[in-house]
Formats: C-alpha cells, structure tokens, sequence
C-alpha cells in the first residue's frame, strides 16, 4: 500500500454524508457536501423563516461580505479585489463587455479550455479569436504563446488547470506574451481553485476566475472573480447590475456610476443559499490547512496513476507530475456505461468521450482508488 501523507485530514470523512455511503471520485464536477455546509444552509433557511427580508441588510450581506474576505485572503488579494459572479460565464462576460476592441481585436485562447472561456468572444463579431493548439492534446509548452500574441492582442485568456486532462499550466509564457504586447491577461482557474495553490499576482493574472462549486466545496451558484486593483478603474462594463453601482442604496436610476472597486463586475443578487454552502467549503479547506490538501490530492493522484499503469490501461494525463492534477482520464471503450455501471457498484466517477474521469479529493483514501480499479477490471 503507497503512503499517502497527511492522514490525519481523513479525520474529515466524518463531515462528508456521501462518504459514508459511496466511493466519491468525482470532485472536479461537484465536491463532496459537509455537514458544515448544511449546518450554515438551515442557519440560513433559520434567517429566512425569523426575520424575513430584514435577514437581508442585518446578516446576509454580512455573510457576503465575509464570503468576499475569504476568498481574498485564500488567493493572498484585497477584498476590493473580489466580485461574486452568478457563474464563471457571468464574470467573463462581465470582464469580456469591459474591453475596447477597437485598436485591439483579437483574443488569444488555448484550443484546450472549457468551451464558456472561448464563447464570450466567438459571441462578439468584432472580435478575432486565435486558438493556440496543442500537440499531445494534454497540455501546451509556455514558449508556445509567444508565437500567437501581437499589438492587435486585447487579451490572453486560458485556464490554470486544464478541465480535459488535469493539466497543471506553467502560466509563464501566457503572462509575459501578454504583457509584452500589452494586453491583459486572464485565468480561468476553476478547476485549479481548491487543488493547487492559487495567487493571480504570483502568476502575474489580470483578471482569475473560479468558483465553489468544485474543488472548493461550496456548491453550484456563484463564482468568485478576481481583478488586479490597478486594473479595475480601466474595465468600465458595459453589462450592469445595481449591486455594481457606487451607491446602491441610493436607488438612483439618472446616472450609473459603477463601484470603484471589483464590485462594479457583479451580477445582481447573489444566491444566498450558496454564499453560506461556500462558506462552510472554505472553512472546511482552512482548517484542513490547504497545502496539505494539496500535497494529498497530488500523492492521491500519482498512486491512482500507478494503479491504473500496473492495469495497463491507457490514460490521457501528463507524465510530468509537476503539471499533473486530481483529473485523472482512463481510456475505455464504452465510458457512459462503464461509468453507469460503477454506479450500480456505489463508485461515482465521469466520462468525458472515451474516458472515464477520476477525480480524487484530499478527503479520499488509497483504498477508494483500489476500490474502482477493481470495479472498472470488472465492468
Ligand atoms: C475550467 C472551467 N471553466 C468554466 C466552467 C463553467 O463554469 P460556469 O458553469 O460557472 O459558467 C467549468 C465547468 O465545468 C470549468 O471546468
């Protein structure tokens, strides 16, 4: 049996219902939820039922708040750097209606990201979009960006992790393309947030984007959208929302004067709901202590990488740990069914085309791994 560090973070197995009753390996589509997350859901539901709107102005645009402060200092940002977002396509296209593309009109992506990065500029006519390819269809080399950004780059924009083979991006080459040419520089990290550690200015990002729904534990219905203090006076969106506005109480509908602060990028009212489910993720991965999820989440993964070598099975995964993450594709005739058929055996992983999708958390154990590798032999 591999040792696997940090044991004592399985003392966490506790807060997680669905692991009492199923072998959970599917985290990069939607954590685990903790009883944590659902003690903050019935304070909520508590609020709701007792106070009525007035829950509104006395707690739940606290908790927001305290959502806000959370995330900022998980990602080593300012407060005023952070704006909730309905979902990662709204604060991109939040982000996509604030830049001129009449001097600049090209948008430089990797053919790899998820399809809502690319859309918010296949959906503008006035923007050229440049995909930057890949050649093992696993990652792309830094020096490769270089090639592709130009004076007519408005922005670069590719993802921290990639969601189709769990490739960790040296973003290097992404950012100092674009900084040499003048454009901004955008990361979707999504799939990064929550298993890898995550600065935007350490990787020198304009704008980071990722959300609770994954890796960070909180459920679907937000994200969490960071903009580089220097830059957000110069993004004037041109999609707006009253919780954008400089003074929003003031219910002033003769002028917009947009936030001064990563606020003017919001989308209305937040769901509640998820601001306390995420609050109880964030607190959960704090106390965890993230490093060590993350130096778990990466043993977990080169074990189960070995597991699935020793079977022979083909995988579509980096052989460099180094850019290596919990996205674990194994080759597989008829993945929807094999994936089906796991979990008629209480084994919950994905398929993505031919591959079934394995995706271990910090929560999950060597011997889950061993569990469906014995189960996909026999399906
Ligand atoms: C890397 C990445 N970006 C964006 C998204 C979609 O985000 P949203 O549904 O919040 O727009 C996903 C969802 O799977 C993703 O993996």
């Amino acid at each position: 049996m591999s040792t696997i560090p940090h044991p004592e973070l399985e003392r966490f197995r506790t807060e997680f219902p669905i692991l009492q009753t199923r072998t959970y390996l599917n985290s990069c589509s939607l954590g685990a939820l903790s009883r944590r997350s659902m003690g903050y859901l019935g304070e909520y539901q508590a609020l709701w039922n007792t106070m009525g709107a007035s829950a509104w102005y006395e707690l739940w645009m606290g908790r927001i708040g305290q959502l806000k402060q959370s995330v900022a200092t998980m990602w080593n940002a300012q407060e005023s750097e952070i704006a909730l977002s309905p979902s990662v396509s709204g604060a991109l296209s939040s982000i996509a209606s604030s830049i001129d593309y009449t001097k600049r009109n090209k948008v430089v992506v990797a053919e790899l990201d998820f399809p809502t990065l690319v859309y918010q500029w296949l959906a503008r006519p006035d923007v050229e979009v440049v995909r930057v390819p890949s050649d093992d269809g696993i990652g792309i080399p830094p020096e490769r960006w270089a090639q592709y950004v130009d004076e007519r780059t408005a922005l670069v924009a590719t993802s921290h992790v990639f969601y189709s083979t769990g490739y960790i991006q040296d973003l290097s080459g992404a950012a100092k393309a674009a900084r040499d040419n003048g454009a901004l520089f955008l990361v979707d990290g999504y799939q990064a947030a929550g298993q890898i550690t995550v600065d935007p200015r350490a990787v020198d990002a304009d704008i980071y984007v990722a959300g609770p729904l994954k890796w960070l534990l909180g459920g679907p219905g937000l994200a969490f959208l960071y903009v580089r203090q220097e830059r957000i006076a110069e993004l004037r969106p041109t999609i707006a929302s009253w919780f954008g506005a400089r003074d929003q109480f003031q219910f002033r509908n003769d002028e917009l004067e947009f936030r001064d602060d990563a606020g003017r990028f919001s989308m209305g009212t937040p769901a509640v709901p998820t601001v306390y489910t995420a609050l109880g993720g964030l607190e959960i991965f704090a106390e965890a202590g993230q490093e060590k999820a993350y130096e778990r989440i990466a043993a977990l993964t080169a074990d189960l990488v070995g597991l699935v070598d020793e079977q022979g099975w083909e995988m579509k995964i980096s052989r460099e740990p180094a850019h290596r993450s919990g996205i674990i594709l194994v080759r597989h005739d008829d993945a929807a069914r094999a994936v089906r058929q796991l979990a008629d055996r209480n084994i919950i992983v994905d398929h993505r085309a031919d591959y079934v999708r394995v995706s271990p958390h910090f929560y999950n154990t060597p011997d889950e791994s061993r569990m469906f590798i014995e189960a996909l032999r026999q399906v």
